[in-house]
């Protein structure tokens, strides 16, 4: 008997990631002979720094193949509470138990909505924000709340933003500062507000703190180096972006012991560890300090130089509305005004831009602000620079 596919309630909301149908397509245009210019990929494009591989490699020669323990091995997480106290404020105590390693930092913000957010719970989502937020809260029956960011203020949200978006089943918050996919980062300041708002309130903090070593002005803070508390935060980090490790997956929570317990268990159930070679290397990068900071500092370098690049080309249109890129590797952008009373025009204009251009980027649609587009400058600066003169063209063209 053939049984047709009928999906449970668990995925009824669920859709498919916009950022990898873009992708996709632009993967097809390529398979055609078409040459692409890609900067729609989120991913460093430098390799692994060689000091972590061969330290994975030396893992797996001396036979560190086995299970380990779900919440990762010891040496590794008492390496991120070190780094983490190291940074003072309410880190100062933190202890390895406190330290859950994941699949990636995609899974550890999966833990954290699925173990603290149910059914009836509201969730605040700073937005524009990374497509899975929405995705993770729903698949946790929880409802994810758009916050809308100021437009004046590089799209980032304030406090009072936020108050004025609570109910009384306000749960949470999700905050990611260097922002994917707007590159704003917010300061101190700014940061210590909501979280100040967030303790009164009795809501989680999940701060997505994934892209804070890649900043090109002040060092991006952490949340749990500005909290006053961190009763109620879960900080979110791993090695993807900054180590270019992206296919390693290895992330990380830091939070309350009790959570922690919970999402180990959790974890237990749903994947166990993320590979044990994997955690070596990335006890590599963490651990040795010195040689991984030098890295960073080479690769964040280049995303400054084509940062630079593209901002330069960006300033011959002072009319078109950029958010200030401080951090991360994204220039975003609003379209709007090129298809006016278009539902998406983000969309209408990323579209035109792959098959007319070659150019892939990311529609803002994917990040609930449908009138924007998202460049990434992960990519080499020729085609960062082109790129960018491609989209600029594409606006001057459609706007007159
Ligand atoms: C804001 C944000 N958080 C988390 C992730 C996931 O990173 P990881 O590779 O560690 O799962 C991404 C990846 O694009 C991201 O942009």
């Amino acid at each position: 008997m053939s049984l047709a596919f009928t999906p449970s309630p668990n995925i009824a909301l669920l859709r498919e990631s916009v950022t990898i149908a873009v992708s996709q397509r632009a993967k097809a245009l390529k398979a055609e002979g078409k040459t692409i210019i890609d900067l729609g990929a989120g991913e460093p494009d430098f390799d692994t720094p060689a000091f972590i591989c061969e330290a994975a490699k030396a893992a797996i020669d001396s036979g560190q193949t086995r299970y380990t323990p779900t919440e990762g091995i010891l040496p590794l997480r008492a390496a991120i509470a070190d780094r983490a106290r190291e940074g003072g404020g309410c880190a100062v105590d933190l202890v390895a138990q406190e330290v859950v390693v994941s699949n990636g930092s995609k899974q550890s913000l999966f833990n954290a909505c699925f173990c603290l957010f149910g059914p009836g719970d509201e969730v605040l989502i700073p937005t524009p924000a990374w497509t899975s937020y929405y995705e993770m809260v729903q698949l946790a029956r929880a409802v994810p709340v758009v916050v809308m960011g100021d437009p004046d203020h590089d799209l980032k949200v304030t406090a009072e933003m936020l108050a004025a978006a609570a109910t009384p089943r306000t749960r949470g918050l999700m905050l990611n500062s260097p922002c994917n996919p707007t590159g704003a980062v917010y300061s101190a300041d700014e940061l210590r507000e909501i979280l100040l708002l967030a303790q009164s309130r009795g809501w989680w903090v999940i701060s997505d703190e994934i892209y804070r070593r890649i900043s090109y002005e002040e060092p991006a803070p952490s949340a749990l180096h500005v909290a006053s508390a961190r009763d109620n935060l879960v900080v979110v980090d791993g090695v993807a972006k900054a180590y270019a490790m992206t296919g390693w997956r290895v992330g990380w929570t830091i939070a309350p012991r009790a959570l922690s317990q919970a999402m180990t268990a959790f974890q237990s159930h749903a994947t166990f560890h993320t590979a044990s070679m994997a955690q070596h290397g990335a006890l590599a990068a963490v651990t040795r300090a010195a040689e991984s900071d030098a890295a960073i500092a080479a690769m964040v370098a280049q995303y400054r130089t084509r940062r630079d690049a593209g901002l330069a080309v960006f300033a011959g249109t002072p009319d078109l509305p950029l958010v200030h890129a401080s951090g991360a590797f994204y220039f975003y952008f609003d379209v709007s005004a090129a298809f006016p009373g278009h539902a998406e025009p983000g969309s209408a204009f990323a579209s035109r831009l792959l098959e007319e251009q070659g150019v892939a980027v990311v529609p803002g649609a994917a990040f609930k602000t449908p009138n924007w587009v998202r460049i990434s400058y992960a990519a080499p600066e020729r085609d960062v620079v082109a790129g960018v003169q491609h989209a600029i063209a594409l606006w001057s063209d459609l706007k007159r």
